[in-house]
């Protein structure tokens, strides 16, 4: 007796389904590519960056902390760098109110600016405390560049220049420390620019209107104990959203504790589709024998 053709839409049907069953990780948002630490799907990267990126739709990929939500422009997983961007944040060309950038303690700790990312406090009065007491922050030049060609070279700044008609307003280029443990209030500026790539001679031959505006994190997350084990096996590495403790997502009906076993993986790899058609065919098979049984 022929298998029933009923039968075989419903091989067919299951078949399908396993492949529709992905990992429920998205590994990108836009542009920029999702993998461990992070993680945009909850119970997916490490439980220690729970909630910090969301990938918004076309808007692209945020940064969550205290102060608000900040672009994520790219993720460097080999330097261990994340590019973030305050829209907010004034630059050479925009002039824009300051507004504080504050990282939860446990952010500044995991993720904190990278010491190539400098501050600049732009118009700060004659009390503020970086030119007084805390003076010591404050680095003269960026690469041999000073405050004063920052305001004299940025559309922007030159305004600073204008309203006073002696010199030009103080300012002081620091790191993040000294905003994070002094509020732009209590620094009495009332702008401030951030610029990444300081560290190094790049800024030298280059002026303020063509550096890179933005900041640059640095983040230390000990690799998860079983993660390159997880994704060899064709996981992606998460955590049990209840209880925190890591975990192997193979797919989205199955998760394991360490490694995906042979199969469970339904993400439509071609790696997988052999497997998917084993999965059909030792279906069919059964079905076969089942009707010729009966
Ligand atoms: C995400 O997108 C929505 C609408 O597309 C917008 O209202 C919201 O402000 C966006 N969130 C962020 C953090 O940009
Ligand atoms: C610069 O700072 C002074 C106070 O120190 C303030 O009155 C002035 O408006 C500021 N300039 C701009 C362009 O915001
Ligand atoms: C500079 O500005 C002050 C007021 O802000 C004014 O009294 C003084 O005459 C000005 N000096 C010059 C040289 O324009
Ligand atoms: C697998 O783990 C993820 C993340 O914790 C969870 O959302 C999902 O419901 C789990 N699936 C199963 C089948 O347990």
């Amino acid at each position: 007796m022929a298998p029933s053709p009923l039968l075989m839409a419903f091989v067919l049907a299951a078949a399908l389904l396993r492949v529709a069953a992905a990992l429920p990780c998205r590994s990108s948002c836009g542009e920029v590519q999702i993998d461990y630490p992070f993680g945009i799907d909850d119970g997916c990267g490490t439980p220690q960056l729970r909630g910090w990126l969301s990938c918004n739709g076309t808007s692209g990929l945020f940064l969550q902390t205290p102060s608000g939500a900040y672009k994520v422009e790219s993720i460097d997983y080999q330097k261990q760098r994340v590019m973030v961007y305050d829209p907010s944040m004034s630059t050479c060309s925009i002039l824009q109110p300051h507004h504080d950038f504050v990282m939860s303690d446990v952010q500044y700790a995991v993720m904190p600016p990278a010491d190539d990312t400098v501050f600049a406090l732009l118009n700060c009065s004659i009390d503020s405390p970086v030119l007084n007491h805390y003076r010591y922050l404050c680095f003269n030049d960026v690469a041999g560049h000073s405050c004063n060609e920052l305001y004299g070279a940025c559309n922007a700044f030159r305004l600073f220049h204008m309203s006073s008609n002696t010199t030009a307003p103080a300012c002081c280029f620091t790191r993040y420390s000294t905003v994070r443990f002094m509020s732009m209030n209590m620094l009495d500026c009332t702008h401030y620019t951030t610029v990444v790539g300081a560290a190094g001679e790049g800024l030298r031959s280059i002026g303020p209107t063509d550096w890179v505006y933005g900041i640059g994190l640095s983040y230390a997350v000990p690799p998860g104990l079983g993660c390159e084990r997880c994704k060899k096996s064709g996981g992606a590495c998460g955590f049990d959203t209840d209880s925190g403790a890591e975990m192997c997502l193979c797919s989205s009906t199955m998760n394991a504790t360490r490694e995906c076993a042979a199969g469970s993986v339904m993400d439509g790899g071609e790696r997988t589709a052999p497997v998917i058609l084993l999965h059909g065919f030792v279906m069919a098979l059964c079905c076969l024998l089942f009707n010729f049984m009966s």
